[in-house]
């Protein structure tokens, strides 16, 4: 077995190393088990991310020789809003800054990365020249964003293949409206978290959660359960600060709400 495999066999760190990602560790992991899935299911594959940054989420495709293209979409924009009402900056985020990352991981490599600036609004489909098994939506944290992202990866997705997003204690409402899509147009999927914060759709047959080293990731959901919770218990928090508990106090004892018969 040469050393790729048995990196994405065991899941190993080490193939997100020369990159910093904005994922954590659990993150990465889920992402592997994802890919080792995927490549099992369909040899060859078609990976697409939507939101690169320095490249950090593409260096596992790039290093695997089952990859056969890598599609990266990024606007690239100074700053992006976020569902967290909070506005971020990227500064130095450029395509070739990212190029030049991903030339340190795998020189020989980096030919099948086909690189789009802009964002899906305004991206023809057609600029995606094969059917694509494996998406990543990392780009504008907003729930608006995060439907048009799905959107498009549902249209460049072959018939059977996975839609991943980071970040899902933020998009979560973004995520339910991808759902509610699906069912609205009567498309087989299956869902589920995954530590931390990953969360996937596959669409059509494609039963990666067979992978045993995702089983154990889907058997081990809790982590992302607590996590999404926990990393929004600020504004639990904010909303049991004493004036805003008084109020709801009154406003429950008013309405009867915390009496039970
Ligand atoms: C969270 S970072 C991506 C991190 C990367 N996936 C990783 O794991 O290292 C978000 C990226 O989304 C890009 N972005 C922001 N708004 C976007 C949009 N509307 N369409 C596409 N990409 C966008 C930003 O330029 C930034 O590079």
């Amino acid at each position: 077995m040469n050393g790729f495999e048995q990196a994405i066999g065991s899941l190993d760190l080490k193939l997100f190393e020369k990159i910093s990602s904005q994922s954590n560790d659990h993150d990465k992991k889920s992402l592997m088990a994802c890919q080792l899935a995927a490549r099992e299911l369909a040899p060859g594959y078609v990976y697409l991310e939507i939101g690169s940054y320095l490249g950090g989420s593409i260096q596992p495709h790039l290093l695997d020789p089952d990859c056969r293209r890598i599609y990266s979409i990024d606007k690239r924009p100074l700053v992006q809003p976020d569902e967290r009402g909070v506005d971020y900056t990227y500064l130095n985020n450029s395509t070739a800054r990212m190029l030049e990352n991903l030339r340190g991981v795998a020189p020989e490599q980096v030919a099948k990365v086909v690189t789009i600036d802009g964002d899906t609004g305004e991206i023809a489909t057609s600029e995606i020249g094969e059917k694509v098994t494996l998406c990543f939506i990392d780009g504008e944290h907003t729930d608006e964003a995060v439907l048009r992202d799905f959107r498009f990866c549902l249209e460049v997705l072959d018939e059977r293949g996975a839609i991943l997003f980071d970040d899902a204690n933020i998009i979560y409402n973004g995520i339910a409206d991808c759902l509610e899509y699906l069912k609205a147009k009567k498309i087989d999927f299956r869902a589920f978290n995954l530590p931390d914060k990953i969360f996937a759709v596959t669409i059509g047959d494609f039963p990666i959660h067979r992978n045993e080293r995702l089983h154990e990731r889907i058997l081990d959901n809790y982590q992302s359960y607590l996590y999404s919770l926990q990393s929004n218990d600020f504004y639990r928090k904010f909303v049991n600060k004493r004036p805003f508990r008084l109020y709801r106090k009154l406003m429950v004892k008013l309405k009867g709400l915390n009496k039970f018969d």
